[in-house]
């Protein structure tokens, strides 16, 4: 069944309580180095004032304070940070609840508020009922924006909805949108490009996408457990040995369903991995002691061949050790290439999100999801609790 949006709620004149991912990078000095997440947020933020809400309580959670209050996972910086990007003031409590923070929210006169990190109360991760009754008692509506967070079954993000009516913030709905909709009925040929280090975090992404999709193209570090499998030599290139016959038995099933799986022709390869390290490119087999890094030039052209007709891709996961430059040619042309096939380009979150930013090509692709974990989860084919707890339309 449908879910609600926060277009689909009364706003009017109501305290609204919004849940949003800010769990940002900091740096030593706390200060925030990717304000992606904060910045996605604040369309969300000024649709529901826009709509006449009296004021919007934003809650989030910062890194991981396992139910303790530890001051460098404060959301302080955060509220700066969205004073300047809303060119609103923005009331900052020191907790989430409590009598305190229940009578200054109902008296405030700031239209925004950011409550300090869920997590400093072990009872968010444990979805207690009595702590997302107290944080549901802040708000008269529930709007859920933190998509990246979705995927955890907590009591700000699948607790509240059980005292408020509850809604998808924009943010959210635009990832259901691609990640959900857009994949579950894509625009053929849908092409699935997956990287990264292992091939253990990609089985359920590979598994729910291949029935769906044309080809999986495949680079990264998982890329040698798969080569392995077809019996070809991968030098000292990562391998998960115990992930081989699933390789194979993968590669088996895609045959059988007459869908493609494109693996590297050619590497980029070192003696050790460090990024000052002389590299060579090697042809399909790997000599023994070489490391895989990155891949070589003609897969480069392979995988932008493959691409060049699609109309729907899902990346996720880089193509090489992408971090460092010398390993990034591989990652860089084919996401340069990507950019400009017309296709919905959809790409998953974390280093997938981190490698497009570094080559500057965010503006160039249709969506780029805020979630890590939870990007993933969604493309296994997973209910994410987040979702699943919104009001039905
Ligand atoms: C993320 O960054 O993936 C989300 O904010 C969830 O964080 P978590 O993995 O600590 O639950």
């Amino acid at each position: 069944m449908a879910k609600m949006t926060v277009k689909d709620l009364d706003l009017k004149d109501k305290t609204v309580l919004m849940r949003a991912d800010f769990n940002v990078p900091l740096d030593a000095s706390l200060a925030i180095t990717d304000d992606t997440r904060i910045r996605e947020t604040v369309p969300t933020i000024k649709f529901i004032l826009e709509k006449g809400a009296k004021k919007v309580v934003l809650m989030s959670h910062l890194g991981r304070p396992d139910g303790k209050r530890v001051d460098k996972y404060s959301l302080k910086p955060v509220a700066a940070r969205l004073e300047q990007l809303t060119g609103e003031k923005v009331k900052f409590y020191d907790d989430c609840v409590g009598d305190a923070v229940k009578s200054g929210v109902a008296a405030s006169s700031e239209k925004i508020i950011l409550l300090e990190n869920l997590r400093y109360h072990a009872e968010e991760e444990g979805n207690d009922p009595v702590f997302a009754k107290q944080l549901a008692s802040l708000g008269e509506v529930f709007v859920n924006d933190a998509f990246g967070t979705a995927h955890r079954a907590h009591a700000s993000t699948a607790g509240v909805n059980k005292f408020l009516k509850s809604g998808a913030g924009l943010l959210l709905e635009k990832e259901i949108k691609y990640l959900g909709d857009a994949v579950a009925n894509p625009a053929k040929p849908f092409m699935v490009i997956l990287g990264g280090a292992k091939v253990s975090d990609k089985i359920g992404v590979i598994e729910n996408l291949l029935p769906k999709c044309d080809a999986i193209i495949i680079g990264g570090g998982m890329a040698y457990t798969f080569l392995k499998a077809e019996g070809k030599p991968i030098g000292n290139s990562k391998l998960e040995k115990d992930k081989i016959d699933l390789a194979k038995s993968l590669l088996d099933k895609a045959a059988s369903m007459k869908k493609e799986i494109v693996l590297p022709i050619d590497h980029v390869v070192v003696d050790t991995v460090d990024p000052k390290a002389a590299t060579q490119v090697v042809g399909q087999d790997i000599p023994e002691g070489k490391i895989a890094v990155d891949i070589g030039p003609r897969t480069v052209e392979l995988f932008n061949r493959k691409l060049a007709t699609a109309r729907t891709v899902v990346w996720n996961g880089p193509l090489g050790i992408f971090e460092m430059d010398a390993f990034s040619k591989g990652t860089e042309a084919v996401g340069k290439f990507l950019a400009g096939v017309k296709a919905v380009t959809i790409i998953g979150g974390g280093d997938t999100a981190a490698a497009v930013a570094k080559f500057k090509l965010q503006d160039k692709m249709t969506h780029i999801s805020t979630g890590g974990g939870a990007s993933l989860e969604f493309l296994e084919g997973k209910t994410l609790p987040g979702i699943a707890a919104l009001s039905d339309k």
